[in-house]
C-alpha cells in the first residue's frame, strides 16, 4: 500500500503520497496541492525540495556517501579514468572495451575546435575571467555547431562534442592569455595527459607527462563529475527545461558555477590563504571574521547544504594533495596554514555546533597549484569535471516522459492595487 501523509486545514484533510527512493529517501509529493487546495509550498533556497526523481548521483549529507550510478566515489577515484566515469554518468553503466573505444574514437575526433573561435578569445580584454569566457565561448559554440537533432545517435555526437572541445578551450584560452601559441590535441595521449599538454607544452619547452599530476587531474576531475541536484546542475536543468540547445544550458551551468558560494570557492580558498600568509599566518583573526554574525566573511572551503560530516570528496582530496606535494617534491606553506586552520576550526564550538566540515574545495586548490594550474583557472578546471554531469543530469531530464518547464511561484509581498501618479503630481 502506498504511504501517504495527511495534511489538515480549517477541519478538511487532504491525503498527499509519500514517493520513496531506492535508498529509502522519502518525500511528499505535492504535485496536487495547489489544484486541490489553492495552496503553494514555501521553501526559499529549495532546502527541502526535491526537484526531481533522478538515477544519476545518491548522496548522504549525514554519512558523508557519494556514489555515481550506484558505485561509491572512493571506487571510481581508485580504480576508473575520467573518461570511463563521464560514461558512467551519461549512460548509466560502465563501458565495456568497445564501447569505451568507441567513446575514446569519438572524443580524439571531436577535440578540435573551429579556427575562427580563436578571434572571439582574442577580443575579450585582456582582465577577463576565464569563466566569463568559458560560459561565453560555450554558448557561442551553438553557432559553429548547431545541434544535429533529436535522435539519441545526434544526441550523443553533441554530448561528445562538448566533452572534447570544452577541454581543448579551456588550454586555449590559457595559451592566449598569456599570448602564447595554441597547442593541439594529441590522438596518443589521454584525455588527462592531452588537458596538460595543451596547457603546459611550448615550442621552446617540450611537456614532459608527469604521472603524478596526472593522476591528481583524473582524481580530481573524478570528484567533481556529479553532485545531485547542486546550484549549476539545477540552472542547466531548470534552462534546459525551456528547451534551450544543450549548449545554451551548459552555459548557464557555468554560470552558476563561478559563483564563491559554489564552485568559485576553489579560487577563493586559495585567495583566503593567501591572505592568511601575508598577515603573517594569523589564522585565528579569519576564524574569529568567520564566526561573527555582522562580517559577511565565511571561511571558503567549510560547510555545505548537504554534508553535515565530512566531504567525502574533501578526504580523498586531502590525502592525495599529501601524495601529490611529496611526490612532486613541492613544500606550499599554504598547505600547512589549511591543515591548521582546519584543526582549528574542527575544535572550535562554532564550527561543531553548525556542522562545518571542509568540503571538496578546501584542498583541491592546492593540488591544482601544484600541477600549475593558475589560480583564476581553477573554477574552469571545475567545471570540466562537471561537464559530464551536467550532460547526464540534462540528458535524464529530456528523457522524462513528466518533465515540464521549471516554474517556480511565489508568495507576493509587494503592494497592493494601487493608483498610477503623474510625475508632476509625484512627491
Ligand atoms: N563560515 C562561517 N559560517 C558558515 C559557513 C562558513 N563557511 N558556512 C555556513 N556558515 C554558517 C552560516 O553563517 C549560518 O549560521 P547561522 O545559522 O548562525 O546564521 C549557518 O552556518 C548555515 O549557513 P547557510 O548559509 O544557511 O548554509 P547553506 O547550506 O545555505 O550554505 C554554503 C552552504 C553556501 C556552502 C555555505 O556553507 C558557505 O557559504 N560556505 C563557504 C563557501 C564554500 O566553501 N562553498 C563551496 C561549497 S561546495 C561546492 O559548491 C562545490
Amino acid at each position: 500500500m502506498q504511504e501517504s501523509v495527511t495534511l489538515t486545514y480549517n477541519g478538511r484533510q487532504i491525503q498527499l503520497p509519500v514517493v520513496i527512493g531506492t535508498e529509502g529517501e522519502k518525500a511528499i509529493d505535492i504535485s496536487t496541492l495547489r489544484a486541490n487546495t489553492g495552496f503553494i509550498t514555501l521553501d526559499p533556497g529549495y532546502a527541502n525540495t526535491g526537484s526531481c526523481l533522478s538515477a544519476i548521483t545518491y548522496m548522504d549529507g549525514e554519512k558523508g556517501i557519494l556514489r555515481y550510478r550506484g558505485i561509491p566515489v572512493e571506487h571510481l577515484a581508485e580504480n576508473s579514468t575520467f573518461k570511463e566515469t563521464a560514461y558512467l554518468l551519461i549512460n548509466g553503466k560502465l563501458p565495456n572495451r568497445e564501447e569505451l573505444t568507441r567513446f575514446s574514437i569519438m572524443l580524439n575526433d571531436n577535440s578540435l575546435v573551429h579556427e575562427d573561435l580563436k578571434a572571439f578569445y582574442q577580443n575579450f580584454p585582456r582582465a577577463s575571467h576565464p569563466m566569463g569566457i568559458l560560459s561565453s565561448m560555450v554558448n557561442a559554440l551553438r553557432s559553429f555547431y548547431p545541434e544535429l537533432g533529436t535522435l539519441e545517435e545526434q544526441i550523443t555526437i553533441t554530448m561528445t562534442r562538448l566533452l572534447a572541445k570544452v577541454r581543448t578551450m579551456a588550454a586555449m584560452s590559457y595559451k592566449i592569455s598569456r599570448g602564447h601559441k595554441v597547442v593541439y590535441p594529441r590522438p596518443d595521449l589521454t584525455y588527462c595527459e592531452n588537458f596538460l599538454n595543451m596547457m603546459f607544452d611550448t615550442p621552446v619547452k617540450p611537456y614532459e607527462i608527469n604521472r603524478a599530476a596526472v593522476d591528481a587531474l583524473r582524481v580530481f576531475w573524478i570528484l567533481h563529475a556529479d553532485h545531485e541536484q547542486n546550484c549549476s546542475t539545477s540552472a542547466v536543468r531548470m534552462v534546459g527545461s525551456a528547451r534551450v540547445n544543450l549548449y545554451a544550458a551548459i552555459s548557464s551551468g557555468i554560470a552558476a558555477l563561478w559563483g564563491p558560494l559554489h564552485g568559485g570557492a576553489n579560487q577563493a580558498v586559495i585567495e583566503m590563504l593567501t591572505q592568511i600568509q601575508a598577515d603573517g599566518g594569523n589564522y585565528q583573526n579569519a576564524i574569529q571574521r568567520a564566526k561573527d554574525r555582522n562580517d559577511p566573511f565565511r571561511l571558503m572551503g567549510f560547510g555545505h547544504r548537504v554534508y553535515k560530516t565530512y566531504d567525502p570528496r574533501a578526504k580523498i582530496m586531502k590525502k592525495m594533495c599529501d601524495e601529490l606535494l611529496e611526490s612532486l617534491k613541492i613544500s606550499d606553506p599554504l598547505l600547512d596554514i589549511a591543515k591548521e586552520l582546519e584543526e582549528v576550526a574542527r575544535k572550535d564550538a562554532y564550527f561543531i555546533d553548525h556542522n562545518l566540515y571542509p568540503n571538496v574545495d578546501f584542498y583541491s586548490g592546492i593540488v591544482l597549484r601544484a600541477i600549475g594550474i593558475p589560480t583564476n583557472m581553477f573554477t574552469v578546471m571545475f567545471a570540466i569535471g562537471r561537464l559530464p554531469g551536467w550532460i547526464a543530469q540534462w540528458k535524464e531530464s529530456m528523457d522524462d516522459p513528466k518533465w515540464k518547464i521549471s516554474r517556480p511561484r511565489q508568495v507576493y509581498t509587494g503592494a497592493n492595487e494601487c493608483d498610477f501618479v503623474p510625475i508632476h503630481l509625484r512627491p
